[in-house]
């Protein structure tokens, strides 16, 4: 066991881990932030991406001990005083999801485009979010809500 300490959405953590214990786990069954969620544990979906340090990484790609030291938001930090975070608005407003399963990390994954290129094309939009994976929408109502976010609309 390894001791860690980790911030996550704003809050202080420190917890006793096993060293092959993966990071989605931590998440989802020590900090009980269960929105975060596990699609394939192989790196392949990216329901589990989460900000680390402000980058965006698929949390089943890396153990929780790898985490030490660092800053994490999930999805159930975005929101501020009740309200949501504008890319969790235009998800909604843009009708972005079906069963919802991949959203958390379409959603994690789109933050972390935009704050590296705040004006993507159509094309930079579905490049940069090749590694999350949709089984229900198709994915274009993904790409006008991360274009709504970016102000692309009206
Ligand atoms: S659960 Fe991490 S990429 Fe699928
Ligand atoms: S909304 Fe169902 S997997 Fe994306």
């Amino acid at each position: 066991m390894k001791r860690i300490h980790v911030k996550a959405n704003g809050r202080d953590f420190e917890h006793e881990v096993e060293p092959r214990t993966l990071l989605v786990h931590y998440l989802r069954e020590t900090l009980n932030l269960t929105g975060t969620m596990v699609g394939c544990n192989t790196s392949n979906c990216g329901a589990c991406t989460i900000l680390l340090d402000g980058e965006s990484v698929k949390s089943c790609t890396m153990f929780a001990v790898q985490a030490d030291g660092r800053e994490i938001t999930t999805v159930q930090g975005l929101a501020e005083n009740g309200n949501w975070h504008p890319m969790q608005t235009a998800f909604h407003e843009q009708h972005g999801l079906q069963c919802g399963y991949c959203t958390p990390g379409m959603i994690m994954a789109s933050i972390s485009l935009l704050e590296e290129n705040p004006d993507p094309s159509e094309e930079e939009i579905r490049d940069g979010l090749e590694g999350n994976y949709c089984r229900c929408t198709g994915y274009e109502n993904i790409i006008k809500a991360v274009q709504q976010a970016a102000g692309q609309t009206s």
